[in-house]
């Protein structure tokens, strides 16, 4: 027997690896994603040789990951809950896709992850896992075992040989997870909602209070939808995100401290850091503002909060997501040319934008006197019939005396 297994090299996948093998006598073969989590891994490598596997996979999934995920999803706008930038579940399809892709490449039985039974994260692994292979199993042992404590985690650990560092003996402050989109915290110390986060959460954003007294312009440049350049420097997707995250995170852009609603059923509290992200947000919206036509915007303005929904549950490789893929990617052909944002202590603030296939018209929105294509006398018309149910309306109000 054979298992995949998302390993991140820590001390709670370490456990899991032991327990898998214990559990199951099972041959273990590790998947260890590089997604820009700014983690050497090196030593997930050394820890899993030590661990006696043979067959350890690290691959660097940066550009697959923004090219085939992230930029797909900002061609949407879209956002989870008005605010969330959906960073970690955007990721899990990828990593999870992995997973079943060395499943079916060495022959494994069973896929297994890290994720607990609460949160969204399983949801995610495991339908992305049948929606590739229907017949993949999903070995989830946060479910499964009974080392629900952390005292019991330990003692697991030491009874196996997994050495346990010494700010991993005690409770973890929180939970973080990072990816060149973001890093999110939860749990323990942030778990009251009441209680603002302290300071030491934040790791990727300057306090946009001691963020720098100059502000910083930069000029990004959109090709159908997507970013390709910054300042008139092409670049590819995964630098072209790490290079907005660099200038994000130095003015102390992209923080949210968000109450979301988790697939599951409970709400949980989220500290987010997603500084290049939310620049490309601002600036997408800034290049769409001037290139795509009302009911076109607005039309996918429509199905954005279903599309990300889709993303937050783990539905990313499903029929619809792919069908309103297909729509967003439709609109987004003439969705190019430059815009300018300026950074300045936590705010991306859109300041100019312009395209060759601009549908913007000077001369029809002028003040002055246009070249004569819109005639004001039309405007009356126009809004007598918009306006006709509206009279209608008030006079039946007023027969009845409302
Ligand atoms: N609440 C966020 C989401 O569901 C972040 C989850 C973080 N996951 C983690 N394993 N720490 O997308
Ligand atoms: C987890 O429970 O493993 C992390 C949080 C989540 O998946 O929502």
């Amino acid at each position: 027997k054979k298992v995949v297994l998302s390993y991140s090299g820590g001390l709670d996948t370490s456990i899991i690896l032991k327990w898998l093998r214990e559990t199951y006598q099972c041959e273990i073969v590790t998947f260890t994603a590089d997604l820009g989590q700014g983690e050497e891994l090196e030593p997930a490598r050394q820890k899993a040789e030590m661990l006696g596997i043979k067959d350890i996979r690290i691959v660097d999934v940066r550009e697959e990951f923004v090219r085939d995920y992230v930029f797909p999803m900002f061609r949407a706008n879209a956002v989870y809950e008005g605010v969330y930038l959906l960073g970690t579940s955007i990721a899990r399809p990828l990593i999870a896709k992995h997973l079943v892709d060395i499943a079916e490449e060495v022959g494994a039985d069973a896929i297994a992850h890290g994720a607990t039974g609460k949160g969204n994260d399983q949801v995610r692994f495991e339908l992305t896992a049948y929606a590739l292979n229907p017949s993949i199993r999903v070995i989830a042992p946060w479910r499964e075992w009974d080392l629900q404590s952390r005292t019991k985690l330990i003692e697991y650990a030491e009874k196996n040989q997994i050495p346990v560092p010494r700010d991993k003996r005690g409770e973890a402050p929180f939970s973080v997870d990072a990816n060149l989109l973001h890093t999110s915290s939860e749990g323990k110390v942030l778990e009251d909602p009441g209680q603002p986060a302290p300071d030491y959460v934040y790791q990727r954003t300057t306090d946009p209070e001691q963020a720098p007294d100059q502000p910083e312009i930069v000029i990004i440049g959109f090709e159908k939808g997507d970013a390709v350049s910054i300042n008139g420097e092409t670049l590819s997707p995964a630098e072209l995100l790490t290079k907005l995250n660099e200038l994000g995170g130095r003015h102390g852009v992209g923080r949210l401290d968000l109450v979301e609603n988790r697939f599951v059923g409970m709400k949980s509290r989220g500290i987010y850091e997603t500084p290049g992200g939310t620049i490309l947000l601002v600036a997408h919206r800034g290049i769409e503002s001037i290139t795509l036509d009302r009911g076109a915007a607005h039309l996918k303005d429509e199905i954005m909060p279903r599309y990300a929904e889709l993303i937050y549950n783990g539905f990313w490789y499903s029929p619809e997501r792919e069908m309103l893929q297909a729509l967003i990617d439709k609109s987004q052909e003439f969705v190019s040319g430059e815009v300018t944002i300026k950074l300045y202590k936590g705010s991306a603030n859109l300041v100019a934008r312009t395209s060759p296939y601009s549908l913007y018209s000077e001369d029809l929105v002028t003040f002055e006197e246009g070249s004569g294509t819109y005639d004001h006398h039309d405007a009356e018309g126009f809004i007598k019939l918009s306006g006709l149910r509206l009279k209608t309306w008030a006079a039946r109000n007023k027969r009845a005396g409302r």
